[in-house]
């Protein structure tokens, strides 16, 4: 038998040398992006997936196809009757022993870059938001215009350690599937019941210990008549923690490190709640029955039993979903809806209630439905206000593009909001002056438990005025009384 090179022994059965091609050229490729690998970052989701997944896959495969390729080609022979030599002897097989530590080594290097590369591109926020672009769509879209923008999906979803890593990357593989096939649910459901519970992913951030104090509310709403007329509410949300005297407030009652809570909720989306068991810092026990939600003693025991934590009050702090009105007395507020377009709040509001079959359908129809209305009802407006309403009609567009995703089934209050109560039940799933112990205490409903309310819808609240504080942007004079 001739010396062979160690290549042209391993390229002596197609099996193998095709994974030699695979992992020279994922190899020669890996090459080329190297700056790439370095940053981990890819110009878009998609020339991710090929560089950090798709790639190694290839590379992998090719290390798996070499010796398995000799395997094959060494049992046919022996099949066959051929009695070897199977393995190369001599100066042949120092040769191919040299090839292969040296291969080995290299391989090692590229490979747990690789994987490397691979495990963390999996935890970008580029490829859990926008990979499956229509099914993470909402939540991505949500996430990039709240205070957690920057703030990594995988910090709340994953949380730091092994074992809710490996959790993940078994249910990712899940969905990976549910994507591929189509399968998956619309809309996303929620609550996620998996979730890592706070202490271990919000509190590595906003630790309890660190709340106190009061803050400062002030929200303005704009009514649906012509000068879409403003009216302010101001609160201090009482936040508290902890004071001298002990716990104090909404954070001190629910989240001290000392204190305990748990309820059990009977419907999905934990918006019933019939009964609460609370644990005090001093370790007193007491157990709340609501008084309106009537229920068995095994309704009681198949329903959801959950220790309360930040999510359960904190449910939407990056994937919020607005409601049109809400939106909107924004976006008046801060102007990119001026006040003075006559009628604007309630025209935006119809504008955006309606069905539409998708995004695009509705930027446009939204756009005609608005200049239409000035058009015909107030031409003078439509001529003099032109700016104004052309970004008004851009800001209804953005709301409905933020808030309604049709594709997945996401339109006005699909997700309810549990911080407060004027929209969703919230507080007062429990705090709703129902919920009784056996010795004769409620659930606050006091007002005064949460907020000392300092003005409801006023027109111009004193307490602004007082505090040097301008009051809400009205519509001025101008267009509003012009026909
Ligand atoms: C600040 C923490 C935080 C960040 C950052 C975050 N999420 Fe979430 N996410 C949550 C919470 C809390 C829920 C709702 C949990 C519940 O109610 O059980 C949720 C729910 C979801 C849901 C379920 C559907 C829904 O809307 O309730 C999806 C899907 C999701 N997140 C994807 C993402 C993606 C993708 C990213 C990154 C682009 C991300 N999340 C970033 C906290 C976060
Ligand atoms: C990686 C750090 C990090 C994690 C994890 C994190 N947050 Fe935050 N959070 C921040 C930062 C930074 C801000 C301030 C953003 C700003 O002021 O714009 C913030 C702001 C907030 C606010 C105030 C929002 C507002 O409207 O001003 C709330 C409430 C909040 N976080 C709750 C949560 C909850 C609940 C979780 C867990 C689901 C969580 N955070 C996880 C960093 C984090
Ligand atoms: C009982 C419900 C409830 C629970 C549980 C809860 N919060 Fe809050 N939290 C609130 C309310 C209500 C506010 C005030 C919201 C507002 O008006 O801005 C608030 C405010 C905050 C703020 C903003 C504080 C500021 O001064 O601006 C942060 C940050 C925050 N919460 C984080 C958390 C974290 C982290 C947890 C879990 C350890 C948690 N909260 C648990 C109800 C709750
Ligand atoms: C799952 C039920 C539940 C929900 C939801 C809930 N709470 Fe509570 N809350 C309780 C219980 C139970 C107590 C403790 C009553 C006691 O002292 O025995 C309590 C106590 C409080 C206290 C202290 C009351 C006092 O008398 O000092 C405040 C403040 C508070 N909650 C605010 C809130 C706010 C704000 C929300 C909504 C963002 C909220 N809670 C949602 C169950 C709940
Ligand atoms: C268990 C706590 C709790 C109780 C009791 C409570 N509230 Fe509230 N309230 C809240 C929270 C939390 C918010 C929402 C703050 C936010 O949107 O960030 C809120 C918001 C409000 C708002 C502002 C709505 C807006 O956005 O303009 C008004 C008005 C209000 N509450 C009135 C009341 C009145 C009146 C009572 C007594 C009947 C009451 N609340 C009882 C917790 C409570």
């Amino acid at each position: 038998m001739l010396s062979r090179t160690p290549l042209a022994y391993l390229a002596s059965n197609i099996i193998s040398l095709i994974g030699v091609a695979l992992v020279t050229t994922s190899g020669i490729l890996w090459l080329l992006t190297l700056p790439a690998f370095w940053r981990g970052e890819a110009g878009t989701p998609y020339i991710g997936i090929l560089l950090f997944l798709i790639l190694p896959g290839v590379f992998i495969l090719g290390l798996i196809l070499i010796p398995l390729g000799i395997a094959l080609h060494t049992w046919r022979r022996r099949k066959a009757g051929d009695r070897g030599p199977f393995i190369p002897r001599g100066g042949e097989l120092r040769k191919l022993a040299i090839f292969v530590v040296l291969t080995t080594m290299a391989n090692l290097v590229m490979g747990s870059q690789f994987t490397y590369r691979a495990v963390t591109y999996m935890d970008t926020d580029a490829f859990c938001g926008q990979s499956c672009h229509k099914v993470m769509d909402p939540e991505y879209t949500a996430y990039r215009h709240s205070p957690h923008a920057r703030v990594a999906c995988t910090d709340c979803h994953i949380g730091p350690g092994a074992s809710f890593f490996v959790k993940s990357k078994l249910s990712g593989a899940g969905q990976v599937f549910a994507v591929l096939f189509n399968s998956y649910p619309r809309p996303i459901p929620s609550p996620v019941e998996a979730l890592r519970p706070a202490r271990e992913t919000c509190e590595q951030c906003h630790w309890p210990q660190r709340f106190s104090g009061q803050k400062f509310f002030v929200h303005t709403e704009y009514a649906a008549d012509e000068p879409n007329s403003g009216s302010t509410t101001v609160a201090l949300m009482k936040i508290g923690g902890r004071n001298f005297s002990g716990t104090v407030g909404i954070h001190g009652a629910h989240v001290d490190a000392k204190a305990f809570m748990q309820y059990i909720a009977t419907d999905q989306h934990r918006q019933v709640i019939p009964q609460v068991t609370y644990t005090d810092a001093n370790g007193k026990v007491t157990v709340y029955n609501s008084t309106d939600v009537k229920v068995t003693p095994e309704e009681l025991a198949r329903g959801e039993h959950r220790n309360m934590d930040c999510m359960d009050c904190h449910n939407r702090p990056t994937h919020i979903f607005q409601l049109p009105e809400r939106a909107l007395d924004l976006a008046m507020t801060q102007g990119s809806i001026s006040p003075a377009l006559p009628f604007i709040k309630k025209q935006a509001v119809a504008a955006l209630k309606r069905d539409y079959p998708d995004q695009a359908a509705a930027a446009k129809e939204i756009s005609a439905a608005l200049e239409n209305f000035y058009r015909t009802s107030y031409p003078q407006v439509f001529a003099r206000q032109a700016a104004d309403l052309k970004n008004a009609i851009g800001a209804v567009q953005s709301i409905y593009q933020q808030n309604v995703f049709p594709e997945m089934k996401i339109t006005w209050g699909t997700y309810p909001n549990n911080l407060g109560h004027t929209d969703f039940p919230g507080c007062f799933r429990c705090h709703d002056g129902n919920h009784s112990s056996a010795d004769g205490r409620t659930i606050s409903n006091d007002c005064a438990t949460c907020h000392d309310l300092l003005a409801v819808s006023e027109k111009n609240p004193k307490i602004l005025t007082e505090l040097g504080m301008d009051p809400a942007p009205q519509a001025s004079t101008g267009g509003a009384k012009e026909k």
